[in-house]
């Protein structure tokens, strides 16, 4: 029996998270496998129901389970409330509760939607890069932060805002093992992406990756600057393999590398710890409040998440592969969603359609 959390965020999240326990469910049922589901509130959901974006049930729900999945949080209703009670600090306050310092984004294109993507069809064909963000440090976490006063030489007095990008070398050194030993599964070539010709954090990463990098011979390390790598992406994406990189950085270019495949429905994720604490497995998309009941987000990033979960917790291999087997199928066949609807010869379907789709081809 496998106890997973699962987290009722906000806006499409009750939607994607039908969709992922039906597959889970359809799962269960073609490899005999038990899963039991622990319900918890989180982020504006969370808020309205005790007062908390992160309560701490939910937090002992998921400390319990064997991993957790969450939908996504985070609505316009709730940008008047204090920092510290916005949906988004939950998600930063799981992550850190649960120590899931390593965030693993695939971007992997799928053929059947190369007329989705923004980028031509011969550099979006065969990209696969695996988008490895440090997930707990950074200028996300740093301190020290705030808005406060100064005076300035005038003698007026004006507002300031600070936050602190900053990571130790223990930090450095326990993600960049993660993208070393990813690589190694994989094309065997890592690029650690950061700013070091400007930002001494960003020094530090690259000295101390190149220190860990010894560890992996087997494995080639080249660096890149962040603003080159964003125009990379979509220069020639094919070039990379694995792209190690801090927390703020990881963010931009996961959205940005989320286009090459023609949608942000479409990228799942999956967050790890050193292992002593579940791992987490999210879309990389928001809640997308506009959506939310209309029976039309694409739920494949979340389902996506699941055959993550699969494969990094459960290390049920091929129930993951079927999965994406499924996926592949139903695009295949011509069934989209709206946000990678095209004209020419698919079918436009809802939510609910395409998970019944993708559910009837687990096997
Ligand atoms: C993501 C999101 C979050 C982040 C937000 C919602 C806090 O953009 O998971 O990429 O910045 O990490
Ligand atoms: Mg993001």
């Amino acid at each position: 029996m496998k106890n997973i959390a699962v987290l009722l965020g906000d806006g499409v999240s009750s939607e994607i998270l039908d969709s992922a326990i039906k597959v889970l469910n359809k799962v269960s049922d073609v490899y005999n496998l038990k899963f039991n589901y622990n319900y918890a509130p989180i982020g504006g959901r969370a808020y309205d129901e005790v007062g908390v974006p992160l309560p701490d049930k939910t937090v002992e729900t998921c400390l319990k389970s064997d991993a957790v999945l969450l939908g996504a949080v985070g609505d316009w209703k709730y940008d008047t409330l204090a920092p510290e009670l916005r949906p988004e600090r939950a998600l930063l306050g799981i992550r850190k509760k649960l120590n899931l310092f390593a965030n693993l984004r695939p971007v992997k294109v799928f053929d059947e939607l190369l007329n989705s993507s923004p980028l031509k069809p011969e550099i979006a064909q065969d990209v696969d890069v695996m988008i490895v963000r440090e997930l707990t440090g950074d200028v996300y976490f740093g301190e020290p932060k705030g808005i406060t006063k100064k005076r300035t030489l005038d003698n007026r007095e004006i507002k300031v805002g600070f936050n602190n990008m900053i990571y130790d070398e223990d930090e450095i050194r326990r993600i960049a093992h993660v993208a070393f030993k990813a690589a190694q599964k994989r094309k065997k070539r890592v690029c650690c992406v950061d700013k070091a010709n400007v930002l001494d954090v960003s020094r530090l990463f690259r000295e101390v990756t190149t220190e860990v990098s010894k560890e992996y011979n087997d494995v080639e390390l080249s660096y890149m600057y962040v603003d080159n790598c964003a125009m990379q992406l979509v220069l020639n994406p094919k070039q990379f393999d694995v792209i190690l990189t801090g927390n703020i950085f990881g963010d931009i270019l996961s959205d940005e590398a989320s286009t090459i495949c023609g949608s942000l429905g479409m990228l799942p994720s999956a967050s790890m710890s050193s292992g002593n604490t579940p791992y987490m497995y999210e879309p990389i998309h928001g809640s997308a409040p506009d959506l939310a009941g209309k029976n039309s987000v694409n739920p494949i990033a979340t389902i996506l998440s699941v055959a993550m979960m699969l494969y990094y917790s459960f290390n049920e291999k091929s129930a993951c592969d079927s999965i994406y087997r499924a996926v592949k199928d139903v695009l295949k066949q011509g069934y989209r969603t709206r946000d990678i609807f095209d004209k020419n010869n698919t079918e436009l379907c809802t939510t609910s359609k395409i998970t019944d789709l993708i559910i009837e081809r687990i096997r």
